[in-house]
């Protein structure tokens, strides 16, 4: 929980300026109970005895994160064989993992049958028949969920938005139903669910009850020809508030789900990623100069779209406070910039600040899709990760160095 105290910034009791002493500048900082706080919130609205909440890991792939969230029971929605590989090793349970993503490789699929996960979410019928091969050969039984497209608007961002017909994602609902049966029949698969994932940050009930019930639909027709799954995945893409969004209230949210899960044998999957670690996440970063270009004020501080793309990639909103209040100078409007050499660098415009150079500030709600979505553009080294817990901070990920830039480069010898 942020506070003031003496005009200075804490998270969770911890001075950020004591922070940003001790691990530098730009550092993402996370608050372990908050994390919890949001994942108990889901969990309690719905009852474990017929819903698993699975983490989105893409939201944030730490695996001092993945840990807080392991511990506490969670499963896991991964999209590589990377982030299955950084969930084993932050002692999550693979027979609580479900395997997303449009483009599984051999290898990752592999990987995924030798580790037991509990399901791949099949997103083609092209994928449907390289699982079953590979299974086939490696004499196993793949656990199989198809995705389907519900053709759902989730009015939200177009980048964001998954569920709509025109999309990459999933199976077109209305040829779905042959692909079940082709599941169904072959020896080396074993269907297990269906599962589509409509978009990101909504802010609205109704389409996550809309694509439901569309699924709802196909289970019973498929029931009817015998075909019975064990589960329904609704994916994630609750939406936090980071402005002044009015958002999803997690209780209405399982009271709306469970209205139409009533009489329906099947568990309930959850993909949360956003809402369980959006708001336990800042990025502390430094100002180094400030500018007028006759127009407009410039605050260039050191972090970037390379550290938080969201600004520029889907021109959102991240909430700005200085880290030590003044009073003094007089509070101007400011664009919040990088240092990066892209007109989209930017991380904020036009917020009322009273800053001078050399202070602190913390961009808020950065701890889903900041990190990790980070890169070395500009050949700038990642930032920081610190966890703060238990009224202490622990660094999670230390600060690249330069020389990891070019680490895995090689200059010719000849
Ligand atoms: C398949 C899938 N599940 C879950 C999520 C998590 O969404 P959110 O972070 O909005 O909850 C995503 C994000 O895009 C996704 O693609």
């Amino acid at each position: 929980m942020l506070s003031r105290e003496d005009n200075q910034l804490f998270f969770d009791k911890i001075s950020m300026k004591e922070l940003a002493k001790k691990y530098g500048t730009p550092s993402f900082v996370y608050s372990e109970e908050k994390i919890v706080e949001n994942f108990l919130t889901i969990k309690r609205a719905f009852s474990s005895t017929t819903t698993d909440i699975c983490f989105a890991v893409k939201a944030n792939s730490n695996i001092g994160i993945l840990q807080i969230l392991a511990r506490q029971g969670a499963g896991f929605d991964i999209v590589s064989g990377g982030e299955l590989a950084r969930v084993l090793k932050a002692g999550g349970d693979p027979k609580k993992i479900v395997f997303s993503g449009v483009g599984k490789q051999d290898w990752e699929i592999i990987e995924g049958l030798q580790n037991e996960i509990r399901c791949f979410n099949v997103e083609s019928a092209a994928e449907l028949e390289k699982i079953a091969q590979i299974a086939s050969s490696c004499s196993q039984i793949a656990p199989v969920s198809l995705r389907v497209n519900p053709n759902i608007d989730a009015k939200t961002h177009p980048y964001i938005s998954t569920g709509l017909a025109e999309s990459k994602f999933g199976i077109k609902i209305d040829s779905a139903e042959h692909l079940f049966q082709r599941a169904h029949e072959d020896p080396h698969l074993n269907l297990v669910g269906i599962d589509c994932h409509i978009g990101s940050q909504i802010t609205e009930i109704e389409p996550f009850r809309a694509a439901l019930n569309i699924l709802i639909n196909l289970v019973q027709r498929l029931a009817g020809k015998g075909i019975n799954l064990s589960h329904i995945d609704i994916g994630g893409g609750v939406g936090i508030k980071y402005k002044d969004e009015e958002v999803i209230n997690w209780n209405d949210f399982a009271s709306e789900i469970k209205k139409s899960m009533k009489d329906i044998p099947q568990r309930l999957i959850l993909e949360p990623g956003r809402s369980i670690v959006g708001d336990a996440g800042l990025l502390l970063a430094k100002i180094i100069l400030l500018k007028n270009n006759g127009q407009k004020n410039f605050a260039v501080i050191d972090a970037g779209m390379n550290d938080l793309l969201r600004p520029a990639l889907y021109g959102s909103w991240h909430e700005i406070v200085s880290v030590e209040k003044r009073t003094y100078p007089e509070p101007v409007d400011w664009e919040i910039v990088g240092p990066i050499c892209e007109t989209s660098d930017f991380l904020a415009k036009a917020r009322s600040l009273s800053i001078v150079e050399g202070d602190l500030i913390a961009i808020l709600d950065c701890g889903a899709y900041g990190f990790s979505m980070s890169s070395n553009y500009n050949s700038r080294p990642k930032a920081a990760e610190i966890l703060v817990a238990d009224k202490s901070h622990f660094c999670i990920r230390n600060r690249e160095k330069i020389s990891d830039l070019f680490f895995l480069e090689n200059l010719r010898s000849t």
